[in-house]
């Protein structure tokens, strides 16, 4: 499947607050964003971008050793998991810690997704891969079929 990718970069964290702020006023439930990139590439402080730019005021602890964290209205415009499953160690476990109901009416903010089985193949998956090279950042976008016409 021919998917058009978009660079963007991002020099600083301003970039990358601009990044979540086009990110939220496009978001919907049953939406994925699917965060990829080393340690340090940038997920979460853009996972904390889009819970910003949704209304969450204060902090959004990186859940690291949570897996999950949930965000729920009317502190945010829609409700949104905020996962990282760098700690799981099959796939299976997202099933055992219960995402399918976490997810239900949710948008998900992915970081690791590939250690929870991925989420590309779903149409309403928007890929980020944070890119960190010789002093440079930068962001690959692949939308899912869902998101082509938004992101255009
Ligand atoms: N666009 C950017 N420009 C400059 N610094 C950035 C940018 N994005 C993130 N950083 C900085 O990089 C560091 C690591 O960011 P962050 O914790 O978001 O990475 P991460 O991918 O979630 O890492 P981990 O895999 O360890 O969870 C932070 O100090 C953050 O401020
Ligand atoms: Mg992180």
């Amino acid at each position: 499947m021919t998917r058009a990718m978009t660079t963007i970069d991002l020099p600083d964290t301003e970039a990358t607050q601009a990044l979540g702020q086009r990110i939220a006023a496009l978001l919907e439930p049953g939406d994925v964003v699917a965060l990829t990139g080393g340690l340090g590439a940038g997920k979460t402080t853009l996972a904390r971008a889009i819970l910003a730019a949704l209304g969450h005021e204060g902090e959004v602890p990186s859940p690291t050793f949570t897996i999950v964290e949930t965000y729920d209205p009317p502190a945010t415009r829609l409700p949104v998991v905020h996962a990282d499953f760098y700690r799981l160690n099959d796939p299976a476990e997202a099933e055992e810690i219960g995402l399918d109901d976490y997810r239900y009416n949710a948008a998900l903010i992915a970081e690791w997704p590939d250690h929870a089985g991925g989420f590309s193949h779903e149409p309403a998956c928007l890929s980020i891969d944070l890119e960190v090279g010789d002093g440079t950042r930068r962001a690959l976008v692949r939308p899912g079929t869902d998101w082509l016409r938004r992101w255009a």
